[in-house]
């Protein structure tokens, strides 16, 4: 069995490749801050366990953090994902906090910033185990205990019936954990490799393989897969420990809304807030997450889904398109975004909830967000504290919704210094209203998708 003992030497060398860099190093032609996107967190350690769309690259993080934090303090995430700032906070020796609506990604930023708990010796154990577990389970007719989700219903079958008895195994294993930060490490290399051997893939919403032109999985090695997920956490575990001061500073991840952050956080009490809200591109978080929420038992029941998208940053078009007219909630003489969104409620009328009025409601409900969240980082952030949040325009309908200099223009308007907005990269790939969810007009060509920093401050000290 490969261990932490015997990993070639290539493999340590790949990991030196990750240690914390003592400097700043923006290295993005005229911009300011390195590529927020998450492509190079693939490699990294702890950041690789698990793939999230839109999530951001660690090195933007850390490069954020050595700018804008000259001594310990406290970052804040509000929408953590799986915890890329969180794991980065901890690494540069400050305290973290994150929000997530979502279950499964906020256990995913739990798990990791709760590595230092694990005993990589344990960890190494529980892998032989179950690698033997697994071995005889496989061979000698084993029926297993364990049964699907009974409220994850599918078109067609998402595991065919070989992989679904190894992933039955794989179950069973599970039960038998009794150390539950271990336990939680089995479940999130689950989680995070599942869809993987299923019959459906992420392109990157989450649709059936046959859709996507790519065969039916009907056997899979799927031991192996988790093997090999569970030694690259127990590197990364050894890794992270490594690399995290002595006292390790503390972490928190809320499963809860930010727009409940008055609940959990004292006004005046965050250093730095780093963060990437949802994008105005309808990418759906939760349903993309269905095989995970169900299988990890986070939803039993299509209702359980409910709460989720109600309250997820922005809506979704689907909640808000059938309503008559919604409106945005605050004026904003600066911009013409109440301009925008009148000239788009009133393309296709005759498309009904598929025209530009279901649209014009999704971006009213999605900015009426925006001002509350300018508002939460205003209550939040101590004096002259910074908040960088990472934002992508929309082109909704063929209208182009440059979403930063909106952000920024309500910012603004609650009272937050617009330091800067930078563009670091000119465009951007995989934006899910334009590539498949839902057929809308192309974008044409003079506009284009771009991702951009909104640095706000906390000027007012009142
Ligand atoms: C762009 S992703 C953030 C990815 C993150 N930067 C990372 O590296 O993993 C936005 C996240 O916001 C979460 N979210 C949506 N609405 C939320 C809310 N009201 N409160 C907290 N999190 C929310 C989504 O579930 C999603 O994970």
């Amino acid at each position: 069995m490969t261990t932490l003992a015997n990993l070639s030497d290539h493999q340590l060398e790949q990991l030196k490749l990750f240690e914390p860099e003592g400097s700043v190093t923006p290295d993005n032609g005229d911009s300011y801050f390195s590529d927020p996107s998450f492509a190079n967190n693939k490699t990294r350690p702890i950041h690789r366990w698990v793939p999230w769309i839109a999530g951001f690259s660690s090195s933007f993080v850390r490069d954020v953090l050595q700018m804008y934090l000259e001594s310990q303090g406290t970052v804040l995430d509000p929408f953590c994902g799986v915890g890329t700032a969180l794991v980065e906070a901890l690494l540069c020796g400050h305290n973290a906090i994150g929000f997530e609506i979502n279950p499964y990604a906020a256990q995913a930023s739990r798990t990791k910033v709760n590595a230092h708990l694990i005993t990589v010796s344990e960890l190494e154990c529980e892998i032989s185990r179950f690698q033997a577990f697994y071995k005889s389970k496989t061979s000698d007719g084993y029926v297993p205990k364990s049964t699907p989700p009974e409220g994850f219903r599918t078109r067609s079958e998402f595991y065919s019936p070989r992989v679904l008895h190894k992933v039955l195994i794989l179950q069973d294993f599970i039960d038998t954990i009794t150390d539950s930060n271990l336990r939680e490490i089995f479940r999130l290399a689950f989680a995070s490799t599942m869809v993987r051997y299923s019959n459906y893939s992420y392109e990157p919403s989450l649709g059936r393989r046959v859709s996507a032109g790519k065969q039916e999985i009907l056997d899979f090695p799927v031991g192996q897969a988790i093997v090999n997920k569970l030694l690259e956490m127990l590197v990364d575990t050894s890794w992270f420990q490594e690399n995290l001061r002595a006292e390790p500073p503390s972490a928190q991840v809320i499963n809860d809304s930010f727009f409940n952050h008055q609940k959990y956080l004292p006004p005046a009490s965050v250093d730095l807030i780093v963060t990437s809200p949802p994008y105005l591109n309808n990418y759906h978080y939760n349903r993309n997450t269905r095989p995970q929420l169900y299988w990890l038992g986070y939803a039993e029941h299509p209702k359980d889904m409910k709460p989720l998208e109600q309250s997820n940053f922005g809506k979704y078009w689907q909640t808000v398109r059938e309503r008559d007219r919604l409106d945005l909630e605050f004026s904003l003489p600066s911009a013409d975004l109440e301009e925008q969104l009148q000239t788009l409620r009133q393309l296709k009328p005759e498309k009904g909830i598929y025209g530009g009025n279901g649209w014009a409601n999704y971006a009213a409900a999605y900015f009426n967000d925006c001002y509350t969240f300018a508002k939460s980082i205003k209550r939040t952030l101590k004096p002259n504290a910074t908040a960088l949040v990472v934002i992508g325009n929309s082109i909704l309908q063929g209208v182009m919704i440059p979403t930063d200099q909106y952000f920024g223009k309500i910012s603004e308007s609650i009272g937050l210094e617009l330091v800067r907005i930078d563009v670091p990269r000119a465009t951007r790939v995989g934006n899910s209203i334009i590539q498949s969810d839902i057929r809308v007009v192309k974008a044409k060509k003079s506009h284009q998708l771009y991702e951009a920093i909104v640095e706000l401050r906390n000027t007012d000290i009142t």
